[in-house]
């Protein structure tokens, strides 16, 4: 193996690895080698770097607390999102609650939920919210994808913000948090840039997205910024949380697993590239103006916002095609 960048005591790994066997906090054994940090941590204190690393993104973009929705899918990201946040509660002064949405993507879907209620027994004290599409919109995912040309993900993409959104500002959140990390944030980007997606780059994910209560929507974090799939991997697996550990049947496809794939040998030769990248992006941006997105109105039927020209959003749309509305 030419690259790890979490080494479970893995005897076979080429780099960096062998530079620290000892924890730099408390130079008992090792369990893990972070490149980009280089530095080596004990369970305990891989758990405590973790969450500073959020409390540190959190505090970096400005927030000063509130309530908090977080989307879980069941995946390793948002169940580690969800377990982290609720053990910082009073550091960063939040309330939170977890909102899982039944997208009615058979085994895959009934698998997750079975998770999510798993992680509701074990997180006493956060409560959980269930929100199933086709008993509340009428359709499932699978079904979206015969009537429009769009891949599954990006449909179902559109349709997770649309709810996570309106169930948030229906229940009086201050914001909707989701587990993004590094690997899809760096990608976004970077896939953006390649295909000169200028106005992507320009409204491309921030740590922290305020709200904007005239047009109904709620602000946006995304607290493992600058976490990695593998860290969000590693912590989940060191608390003992379960996950849904297979992918989504739909999403095989996506073109944006295959720019994921092309960050390994870069991280390879760079391991702070990713973070690097992203923060420089980031930095550009601050000096940029986003053009105004003058037309956005409330959609006619649900009221949450849209840019289409009849008022008509894009859930609501597609619900009138498939004949639900
Ligand atoms: P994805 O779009 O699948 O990459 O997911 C990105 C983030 O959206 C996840 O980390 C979750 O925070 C949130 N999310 C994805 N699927 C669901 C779901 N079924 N229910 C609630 N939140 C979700
Ligand atoms: Fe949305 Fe798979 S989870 S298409
Ligand atoms: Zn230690
Ligand atoms: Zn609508």
């Amino acid at each position: 193996m030419k690259y790890c960048s979490l080494r479970f005591n893995n005897k076979n790994c080429l780099v960096g690895c062998e530079l620290s066997q000892k924890c730099i906090v408390c130079k008992a054994d090792a369990i893990v080698y972070i490149p980009y940090a280089r530095a080596a941590f004990c369970r305990e204190h891989f758990i405590k770097f973790y969450k500073r690393k959020i409390l540190n993104t959190l505090k970096d973009a400005g927030f000063k607390g509130g309530k908090v929705l977080i989307g879980v899918s069941g995946g390793k990201d948002s169940v580690a999102l969800l377990h982290a946040l609720s053990s910082l509660r009073d550091d960063i002064k939040i309330e939170v609650a977890a909102l899982y949405i039944d997208l009615g993507i058979g085994v895959y879907s009934s698998k997750s939920l079975e998770v999510v209620r798993g992680l509701e027994k074990a997180l006493e004290n956060v409560s959980f919210y269930y929100f199933d599409i086709k008993e509340n919109l009428g359709f499932t995912i699978p079904e979206t994808t015969k009537v429009l040309k769009r891949p599954a993900c990006a449909i179902c993409g559109s349709i997770k913000r649309w709810v996570l959104n309106k169930f948030a500002y229906e229940h009086g959140f201050d914001y909707v948090a989701t587990g993004h990390n590094i690997d899809d944030i760096a990608t976004f980007y970077l896939k953006a840039l390649l295909t000169q997606r200028t106005e992507d780059i320009l409204r491309g994910p921030e740590p922290l997205t305020p709200g904007v209560p005239e047009l109904r929507l709620v602000g946006r974090l995304r607290p493992q910024f600058f976490l990695s799939e593998r860290e969000n991997m590693l912590y989940v697996n060191l608390i003992g949380l379960s996950f849904i550990d297979f992918p989504c049947p739909l999403s095989r496809r996506a073109t944006l697993f295959k720019y994921k794939g092309l960050w390994e040998n870069i991280l390879s030769l760079n391991p702070v590239a990713q973070i690097n990248f992203v923060k420089t992006i980031l930095d550009i941006k601050k000096h940029l103006t986003p053009p105004k997105q003058s037309n956005i109105k409330l959609c006619k039927v649900c009221g949450y916002p849209t840019t289409a020209s009849d008022e008509l959003c894009f859930v609501c749309r597609l619900r009138k095609k498939l004949g639900v509305l």
